[in-house]
């Protein structure tokens, strides 16, 4: 069961079918476009959309608010410190602007970035330096029912390969670890894998950067599926992980709960005072980073309880609770199932929608149309390209849609919705009519693509 009970409740929007139908249209069928009071449940993101507990509001009412040095900082700054080890702490208002701070601060243009799966925005701050940003994923995340336990793991043959064939003229610059990989459906990383990565690492001088968005969830699972770890709690798993690594960047939107925040942590001196100065300039002074001194007790609170084993497996839980009513309806979901979301393989649901009508954007407008419920297009949409006339150029290797789980918000009834509402589409699956581009821009389209049905 949870292990909280809830103190401060917010209605849910309830809407009519006919009220989303016309909702959906005046968006032009482009979810992020709704209003919040037009979702009933939103599983768009995990990402700053987690419920605060009674300890964090506390440490938030005793923040200090002075300009420099606050009793905030040093608070933050202690317990940022005892987790990762990392010598130089610097606070951010969330993790893309730490990608940007430390890449502009580390990257020289014409380098590589080579990495297990590179978020969105950082492989966009990674190309804003003029860099290039290469994903080499194991080869077992292609599969995506198996359910082989470390499917975000690195290649680290292709690693080795791009270590040791990269020439002065076009250096490896940076290995970043996304843990868990978010782009490869939430799932984990090994500390075997991230033990090896870090000894290709230190034998060819390229500093290891961890992306630690989700770096509870990927220790949690790592006590669960690796060999060796049964016997270790998560914090300790954690504070090893950290220490695998040189650096790290930190979205405190995911595993910090709250709602926003994040840091760069580094051992490299020189590279920490560089990132200091472009912050002091960009984000704010070094003691707070764009943050209230509010914000920066509430997330030191945050990474307090996000490792605890109860407040982990009841995560697990919930998600398996889902992931095994999904299943049971006959969708298929990426296995095995991670905690932070659920990824639905709506290529396979909706086999006569063809990649260029979006299968996986036709599946999150019917989730919405039907049950009120935000979800993510992971598939064509997001990663595919057309030609002036839209035939296709480029499609996405997987058409999948992303239930992202904020933390401590739904319970297993609202989830048993989404369950009931993805049944009744499956059961009507031949129903569902795929869409075509109206208008879109350029880059990251998805965020205000205009479609139609097609
Ligand atoms: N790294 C990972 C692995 C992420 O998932 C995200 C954000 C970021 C970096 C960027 O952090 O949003 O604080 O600037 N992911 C959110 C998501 C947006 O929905 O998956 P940010």
């Amino acid at each position: 069961m949870e292990p909280y009970r809830i103190k401060v409740v917010e209605p849910l929007a309830l809407t009519t079918p006919q009220q989303r139908q016309e909702a959906l249209r005046r968006v032009s069928y482009n979810l992020f476009d709704l209003r919040a009071d037009e979702v009933t449940i939103d599983l768009l993101s995990d990402s700053g959309t987690g419920a605060l507990s009674a300890a964090q509001l506390a440490a938030g009412m005793a923040g200090d608010e002075s300009y420099a040095g606050s009793r905030s900082f040093y608070r933050f700054h202690e317990t940022v410190s005892d987790l990762t080890g990392y010598a130089h702490i610097l606070p951010v208002h969330q993790g893309r602007a730490a990608e940007r701070v430390l890449f502009s601060s580390l990257l020289s243009p014409g380098s590589t970035v080579l990495s297990n799966t590179h978020f969105d925005t950082t492989r966009a701050n990674v190309e804003l330096a003029g860099c290039t940003a290469r994903d080499l994923p194991c080869p077992q995340a292609a599969d995506l029912d198996s359910d082989q336990p470390f499917k975000g793991d690195i290649d680290l043959d292709a690693l080795r390969d791009a270590l040791e064939t990269a020439t002065p003229g076009s250096p490896v610059a940076a290995v970043v670890m996304t843990v868990t990989n978010n782009g490869g459906g939430g799932q984990p990383v090994s500390m075997e894998n991230l033990r090896r990565t870090a000894e290709l690492c230190r034998l060819h001088r390229v500093p290891l950067i961890l992306d630690a968005a989700r770096f509870a969830e990927n220790a949690w699972l790592v006590t669960r599926r690796e060999p060796g770890y049964q016997d270790r709690t998560p914090r300790q798993v954690a504070e090893e992980a950290f220490r695998l690594a040189d650096g790290c960047v930190m979205s405190a939107k995911k595993d910090g709960i709250v709602h926003i925040g994040g840091f760069i942590g580094l051992n490299d001196t020189e590279l920490a005072q560089k990132c200091e100065r472009l912050l002091i300039a960009t984000e704010g002074f070094s003691t707070y980073g764009g943050l209230a001194g509010r914000d920066l007790d509430m997330l030191a609170q945050g990474l307090t309880e996000v490792t605890e084993p109860g407040y982990l497996a009841e995560r697990a839980d919930i998600a398996a609770h889902l992931a095994q009513r999904i299943r049971a309806v006959g969708v298929d979901i990426v296995e095995p199932a991670g905690l932070h979301a659920l990824y639905l393989n709506a290529g396979r649901l909706l086999p006569h929608v063809p990649p260029h009508r979006y299968p996986g954007h036709a599946l999150a407008c019917r989730l919405y149309l039907d049950g009120g419920i935000r979800s993510a297009e992971l598939g064509s949409l997001y990663l595919g390209e057309e030609d002036e006339d839209g035939n296709p150029v480029k499609s996405a290797p997987y058409e999948l849609v992303r239930l992202a789980l904020p933390r401590r918000v739904y319970t297993r009834s609202h989830y048993d919705h989404v369950a009931r509402t993805l049944e009744h589409i499956a059961k009507n699956a031949d129903s569902v009519h795929g869409y075509r581009v109206v208008d879109q821009s350029p880059i990251l389209r998805h965020f205000s693509i205009k479609l139609a049905p097609a």
